[in-house]
């Protein structure tokens, strides 16, 4: 079975370099099959798995793509199937992004519903909700999403919650909407701005990305361009509290410090050093923490994708800590883990109240999720003795090299491939 084996203990020093965003460029690769002329280049994509599904299925569709490192080149010119039937499809989110994006360029879309991480239930009704407003007519049949159009209208559409993945779908297929599209309560991720900003160099004309109203003026063509990722403000929040659990000090390079300013503040507020240099941002921390209370939100408030790993950051903080859950609920399956390995967690609905230990101990534990998996990479970090995490298809869907990056900063982890 694939594990990693940890032996805990050990203070991380050195430097990090944090990869591209993979919640932008599972996005941002099935946006580039809008494009009807000309190829387009993307760097800074990370290489996990959920990429290597993506450009799976976009070849399904007929595209020619061609990886080299970093570097994503896709010509769509001869995309001749609207149907995304394959099995990744199913593996991931993320493919749900080709609904919009096949709607837009073709005005028809047949897309098996997409899989993920199961933290809790993962409707799609305000994706829906708005390829409808456009003029869409979306039925689902035999586990797929079917959504077809004679043309899409621009229009004004209010999402009842404010949802990453409807505003990005809505906004892909509102690009080839004839007219004006008002997106009215949008989600402000920085990966929202990535793919407006990737969508406006290959032709589009988005304004409003990053606030919660985003204005489209529909245009008829899409052509290529040449684009770069932003960084992983997730990876990088992750191996920041990877830092302040250890102790040490890790200069985190290749990061936008105003995407982490909620993580910074929080761990400013348990006693962590956090400087920032241009793109660069340095942890120093000497273990003695103290508890804090967290509650996730919407960018800018505190991530969801960060709750798990800052559960067990906190789980060896001195005193009582609250982290209150307000996105997904059953985002607590890493709590089971960590009690394994000796940590006092109570989970009581969308709450989890950590009563701080001395230390955990190493065990036996499951990465649960993507992000699970993160947060018990980092409890084997710094229980006594040795841990072994499995199911690590989870963490590599989004983390490149963990083990690799860890080690370089003084972690002791071996992966065994079988
Ligand atoms: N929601 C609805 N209806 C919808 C869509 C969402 O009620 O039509 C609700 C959800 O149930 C949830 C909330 O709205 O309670 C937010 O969901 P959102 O749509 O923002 O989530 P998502 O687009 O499915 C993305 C990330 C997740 C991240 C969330 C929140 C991708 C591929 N996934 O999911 O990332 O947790 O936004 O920030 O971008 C991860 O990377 O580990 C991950 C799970």
């Amino acid at each position: 079975m694939k594990k990693l084996i940890i032996e805990g203990g050990n203070p991380l020093n050195g430097d990090i370099e944090i990869s591209g965003a993979k919640n932008a460029a599972v996005a941002i690769l099935p946006s580039a099959i809008m494009a009807t002329k000309g190829t387009c280049v993307i760097d800074n994509i990370p290489q996990i798995s959920d990429i290597e599904c993506i450009k799976k299925i976009i070849e399904s569709l007929g595209a020619k793509v061609v990886s080299d490192n970093n570097l994503v080149t896709i010509d769509s010119t001869c995309i001749n199937s609207y149907d995304a039937n394959i099995e990744e499809v199913q593996k991931m989110r993320a493919s749900y992004y080709l609904i919009g994006a096949l709607l837009g360029r073709f005005k028809k879309a047949r897309v098996e519903m997409p899989g993920g991480c199961a933290i809790g239930v993962r409707p799609i009704d305000q994706h829906i909700k708005g390829f409808e407003a456009l003029g869409a007519k979306v039925t689902i049949e035999h586990g797929a999403v079917i959504a077809e159009a004679d043309k899409l209208v621009g229009t004004n559409i209010y999402f009842d919650v404010v949802s990453v993945g409807a505003t990005i779908n809505v906004m892909l297929a509102a690009v080839f909407a004839e007219g004006k599209t008002i997106l009215e309560n949008c989600a402000k991720e920085p990966h929202i701005v990535d793919v407006a900003n990737f969508l406006n160099s290959m032709g589009a004309n988005i304004k409003g990305a990053g606030t919660d109203v985003i204005r489209i003026n529909g245009v008829n063509e899409l052509k290529g361009c040449n684009y770069s990722v932003i960084p992983d403000q997730i990876e990088a929040g992750t191996y920041m509290m990877a830092a302040a659990a250890c102790g040490g000090k890790v200069n985190i390079n290749n990061v936008i410090p105003k995407h982490l300013e909620s993580i910074s503040a929080k761990l400013i507020e348990m006693g962590v050093d956090i400087t920032e240099n241009g793109d660069s941002i340095t942890i120093e921390s000497s273990r003695k923490l103290k508890g804090v209370n967290v509650k996730t939100l919407p960018y800018p408030g505190f991530p969801t994708d960060l709750q798990q790993p800052m559960t067990t950051l906190l789980s060896t903080a001195k005193g009582r800590s609250i982290v209150n859950e307000s996105i997904w609920e059953s985002r607590f399956k890493h709590v089971d883990e960590l009690k394994k390995m000796g940590a006092k967690v109570k989970v009581e609905s969308n709450l989890a109240v950590i009563e701080g230990v001395e230390c955990l101990t190493g065990a036996k534990i499951v990465a649960t999720d993507l992000r699970a998996g993160a947060a018990m990479v980092i409890a084997g970090l710094i229980a006594k003795g040795t841990t072994e995490v499995t199911n690590l298809e989870h963490i590599d869907r989004g983390y490149p090299n963990i083990e690799n990056k860890l080690n370089s900063l003084g972690a002791k982890i071996t992966r065994i491939e079988k």
